[in-house]
């Protein structure tokens, strides 16, 4: 396993983290993992080298925290050497999910972001979280709102360093230069949807985050297993995507799974496995954040710490899904190849 900086913080971070998504039940058909298996994952994880875990509070409800928790102190593993990652902004109630009532408790004023890091350390057994992200855009509260709160969360020592997931580029700039101006804490990394057939992020947020020194974390590296090739014969008996069609995948998805087999064949290891890869192996990303029902997807997926690929691979597999140039971005380098010609 290789560690890699987390942003310009000093944190260093397994390339590969374990995400907990699926501890607990109840949070759509993805909580499938009870405490007897997420111990065993936990414990073959940390085995591999992977000293970062990333949960949240609305996973099953707070269950995926309590079980990650547990597993952690089940696995003997001292405090100093996890990295333990969770999130605040999801619907802590059904009232307020269904918006039908108790409406503080989602969102990110300064109340539910201050009560919730309190309720999650409850559940992790935990007096301190490594790095606490807020898992969206909150229409209802000003930034500065949030960000103070963090700020006040790092300056008690409830949480060691801040970061966002699933912000457009314009928030998460606006909230650096908020930040700046205040001298208060500001984001480390960023959580965002990225895998072969989900390139979105590589039209503003990736080169932001690369000019700015964030960390990038991408989640459902797999599309929710779609890269692992199963779903290429129809539905397979078992499959998150089956009933859940999340995260959406790029119009020709499809033609990623060809050069995925034809290198994992070429390699001897599965599909999925090539994938993570190729995602751990993009400039910016800092660490991949990897899902699975069971051990056995675990070990499969822990392969992707020790598969380095070729530029030769590498290329190969981009190009099979190459995401257009958006305007402005190819203006950007029609004008700049001319400015530079001319100097
Ligand atoms: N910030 C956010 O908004 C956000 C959103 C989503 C996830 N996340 C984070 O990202 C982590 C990973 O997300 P994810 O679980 O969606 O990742 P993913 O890798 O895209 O999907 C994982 C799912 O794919 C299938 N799978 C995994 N490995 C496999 C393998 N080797 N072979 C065949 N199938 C395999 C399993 O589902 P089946 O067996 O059911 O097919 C597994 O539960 C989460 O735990 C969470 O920490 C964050």
């Amino acid at each position: 396993m290789q560690y890699s900086q987390l942003g310009k913080s000093g944190l260093r971070v397994s390339q590969l983290c374990l995400g907990a998504m699926t501890f607990g039940q109840g949070f759509h058909n993805i909580g499938v993992v009870a405490q007897a298996q997420a111990d065993e994952m936990v414990r073959v994880a940390l085995e591999a080298g992977v000293n970062f875990f990333d949960t949240a509070d609305v996973y099953s409800q707070g269950q995926s925290e309590e079980i990650l928790g547990s597993a952690l102190r089940a696995a003997g593993v001292p405090r100093e050497s996890v990295v333990v990652a969770t999130k605040v902004r999801g619907a802590m109630s059904t009232e307020a999910a269904e918006g039908s009532g108790d409406t503080n408790n989602a969102g990110l004023s300064r109340k539910h972001v201050i009560e919730a890091c309190h309720a999650s350390l409850r559940r992790l057994g935990l007096d301190y979280i490594d790095l606490y992200q807020i898992h969206g855009f909150d229409p209802v509260t000003p930034l500065e709102e949030t960000l103070e709160a963090l700020n006040d969360l790092v300056r008690q020592g409830k949480v060691l360093y801040i970061g966002c997931s699933n912000l457009p580029a314009r928030t998460l700039a606006k909230a650096l230069a908020i930040s700046a101006a205040h001298g208060g804490a500001a984001f480390s990394s960023l959580q965002a949807y990225y895998s072969l057939v989900g390139r979105d992020i590589e039209h503003e947020l990736l080169p932001l985050c690369r000019e700015e020194g964030l960390g990038v974390l991408p989640w459902s590296p797999l599309s929710g297993g779609y890269l692992s090739g199963k779903y290429r014969q129809g539905s397979p008996e078992v499959g998150r995507r089956n009933e859940f069609d999340f995260p959406p995948i790029a119009a020709n998805a499809a033609d990623a799974l060809g050069p995925l087999e034809e290198v994992a064949r070429e390699r001897g290891v599965s599909i999925a496995c090539v994938a993570l890869a190729w995602l751990r192996q993009q400039p910016g990303v800092t660490s991949v954040i990897i899902g699975a029902r069971n051990l056995e997807q675990l070990r499969d997926n822990l392969g992707a710490a020790d598969l380095e690929l070729s530029p030769d691979e590498l290329q190969k597999l981009s190009a099979a899904t190459q995401p257009p140039k958006l305007y402005p971005q190819w203006m950007i380098e029609f004008q700049g190849a001319a400015r530079r010609r001319s100097s």
